[in-house]
């Protein structure tokens, strides 16, 4: 993205091309990987409606208020708040920090989806169902697994070094789509397996009995991260947007965008996890990052002669998921360093490429020679530091600081203002009551929660 010194900044070729990319950074791991086990995890139905409300309250309103600020000062997150004022210019370094953290640690999780894509072509399904074995020898030997890391960092480099039209929104074009027709065919052929319309239920059916603050902050926590919400993406992007575009339907959209991934995710795990184990309960107990890696694959090679093609369509929508939202990160990271040292792009993208890949190479070394690094206790890993660091600590602090600003420096005024630029912003009154005074409360438990557990 061009720098805005020059002031020839990228700009979206329309407004569906930034309600898909917005989309396809929203759309990743986090709905993969994250959002099935935190269902399974806590009782299905309740965490679906409590994350369902969460999104359309507080999560729609700050994709709001993040893109509001980018369109009206038509800036990256340090240039945006240095706008308001010299000393609110740390709001947007402290987010802009953010995707610097999680872009490295994104790629080797990219990597494992890489390697079990090609391992049901190269290895055959039962390969991968040795109760974990398989998993825990590739990601503890840092020669594959690093090569793996590279492969899948070289996919997202060589688009993002297109461009944002001829590389992100031409590929945002193909694999969006791709991705949620793979999504329905496996929810549907999961759910075809004997046994599987009871974990549907239990997926889908409300138990209040299961509902608790653990649950509400495991799914606020899922939410910010799901909509990539406070690390200055949605700020970026908003700053590429026309004046005409209507923000309110736009952040509508990506929000139901994210959340419908989420649930098809769920709906092809979730069930498939329940046939495995036959009960709920075992689900939410073995509920984890090894329900993708480790209990699927078991599931996969008990389907007999399509166990190869499931297993690998799968993988691949997930590495489709995994780069899309790989790309927005490397770009924000590009566009951060572009706008903040007024370098050129390709300058900065090569700044950014050695930063990932050297990060990546260090954290992977965390389930190998580093090993002996245990950052959060017992059995952590580097890349469990990086996510808490980022997720559990930044992120929500940047939340707040940025509920903080809008509620009570600028005012709400100023972005509904920017808002009604391009269409009617009926909810006003209720937004401005979430930013100033529900969303802080809610990111403060979060933060102490966070903090607690970790430090308990
Ligand atoms: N929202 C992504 C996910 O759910 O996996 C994670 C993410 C992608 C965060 C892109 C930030 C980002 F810029």
């Amino acid at each position: 993205m061009a720098s805005m010194k020059t002031g020839s900044r990228s700009s979206w070729s329309g407004k569906w091309a930034f309600i898909l990319a917005a989309a396809a950074s929203a759309v990743g791991l986090g709905n993969m990987w994250r959002f099935p086990y935190l269902a399974a995890k806590y009782g299905g139905g309740t965490f679906l409606i409590t994350y369902l409300v969460l999104v359309f309250t507080f999560g729609v309103s700050l994709l709001l208020l993040e893109t509001a600020i980018g369109r009206k000062t038509g800036l990256s997150a340090i240039g945006a708040f240095r706008h308001f004022g010299k000393k609110f210019m740390f709001i947007g370094v402290l987010a802009s920090v953010v995707p610097f953290i999680i872009v490295p640690y994104y790629c080797i999780i990219g990597g494992w989806v890489t390697k079990y894509a090609f391992a049901y072509i190269a290895a055959g399904p039962a390969a991968m169902a040795d109760g974990g074995t398989f998993f825990s020898s590739f990601i503890t030997d840092g020669v594959d697994s690093s090569i793996f890391m590279l492969i899948f960092m070289a996919a997202a480099f060589i688009i993002v070094a297109r461009g944002v039209k001829g590389g992100i929104e031409k590929a945002n074009l193909i694999l969006m789509p791709a991705l949620i027709v793979m999504a329905i065919a496996i929810a549907i052929f999961t759910l075809t397996l004997p046994g599987a319309l009871d974990g549907a239920a239990y997926y889908l059916k409300p138990d209040l009995s299961k509902f608790s603050p653990e649950l509400v902050i495991g799914a606020l926590g899922q939410m910010f991260y799901s909509l990539s919400l406070a690390m200055g993406i949605m700020i970026t992007y908003g700053s590429y947007l026309e004046k005409k575009a209507s923000l309110t339907q736009s952040v509508t959209r990506i929000g139901c965008f994210d959340l419908g991934v989420s649930f098809l995710a769920g709906l092809m795990i979730v069930p498939a996890a329940f046939v495995a184990m036959g009960s709920g309960d075992a689900v939410a107990q073995n509920s984890g990052p090894s329900l993708m890696f480790i209990i699927l694959p078991e599931v996969f090679a008990d389907m007999g002669q399509v166990a190869t093609i499931v297993g690998f369509v799968f993988f691949l929508l997930v590495f489709f998921a995994a780069l899309t939202s790989a790309i927005s990160l490397t770009e924000t990271c590009v566009s951060i360093i572009q706008d903040g040292a007024g370098f050129s792009r390709r300058k900065s993208l090569v700044i950014t490429v050695v930063f990932i890949v050297v990060a990546g190479l260090i954290i992977n070394s965390g389930y190998n020679v580093l090993s002996f690094i245990q950052p959060l206790g017992e059995g952590s890993s580097l890349l469990d530091f990086a996510d808490f660091i980022s997720n559990s600590v930044i992120m929500p602090i940047v939340a707040l600081l940025t509920c903080v600003f809008v509620g009570w420096i600028i005012k709400p005024k100023t972005i509904i203002d920017e808002v009604r630029i391009s269409a009617p912003f009926k909810a006003a009154k209720a937004w401005s009551v979430m930013v100033k005074y529900v969303a802080p409360v809610l990111v403060v438990v979060i933060l102490v929660t966070a903090l607690a557990q970790s430090l308990g």
